[in-house]
């Protein structure tokens, strides 16, 4: 396969692999291999066409070994990237666009470091995780399961309009 046609999903997941579930639809349909960030040597990137970049929010922000793998990135001289994310917000209360709007705020972070290593940014996409952090646990938490069929319908889509 050609370097212009390879795509590598790199996840961090660990509260419910909520974002890993998203991580696998996207893969699905860009026929990406997915990796944890410790799976990653920065220098091997450059051999992708579009790397995506993907985790749980957790104090609003990319989870912490997915952000240390973007400081360490050679310069991408304008290769192509995504971001991907789940997060807590009540998506029964806020509804899906101020989830994703969550999202996009909570990717700035990561956002920053991947556009300083020089990649293009072509897409983010967010929705709603189940999330039993600290106290929500003691009422079984909430968006309880999230991502769903239509969350993951929904990351499909994304990954086919990056396809175009
Ligand atoms: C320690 C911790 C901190 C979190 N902080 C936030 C937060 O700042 N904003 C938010 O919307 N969700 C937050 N969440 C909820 C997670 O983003 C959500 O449950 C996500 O789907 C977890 O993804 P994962 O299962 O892939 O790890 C937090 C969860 C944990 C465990």
């Amino acid at each position: 396969m050609s370097e212009e046609a390879r795509a590598l999903v790199i996840v961090a997941s660990y509260h419910h692999l909520n974002t890993e579930r998203l991580a696998c639809a996207i893969a699905g349909i860009l026929g990406a291999e997915v990796r944890g960030p410790g799976e990653v040597a920065p220098d091997e990137l450059g051999g992708f066409g579009i790397v995506g970049f993907g985790s749980g929010i957790y104090d609003a922000k990319h989870h912490e070994s997915l952000l240390r793998l973007a400081a360490t990135l050679p310069p991408a001289q304008g290769r192509k990237a995504f971001i991907f994310s789940t997060n807590g917000m009540p998506i029964a209360v806020a509804g899906k666009a101020l989830v994703a709007g969550n999202s996009a705020n909570s990717h700035g972070e990561l956002r920053g470091r991947l556009v300083t290593a020089g990649y293009e940014i072509v897409g983010e996409f967010g929705c709603a995780g189940f999330n039993t952090n600290s106290f929500l646990k003691l009422f079984g938490g909430i968006n309880k399961g999230r991502p769903n069929d239509e969350d993951l319908e929904d990351a499909k889509e994304f990954a086919r309009r990056l396809l175009n």
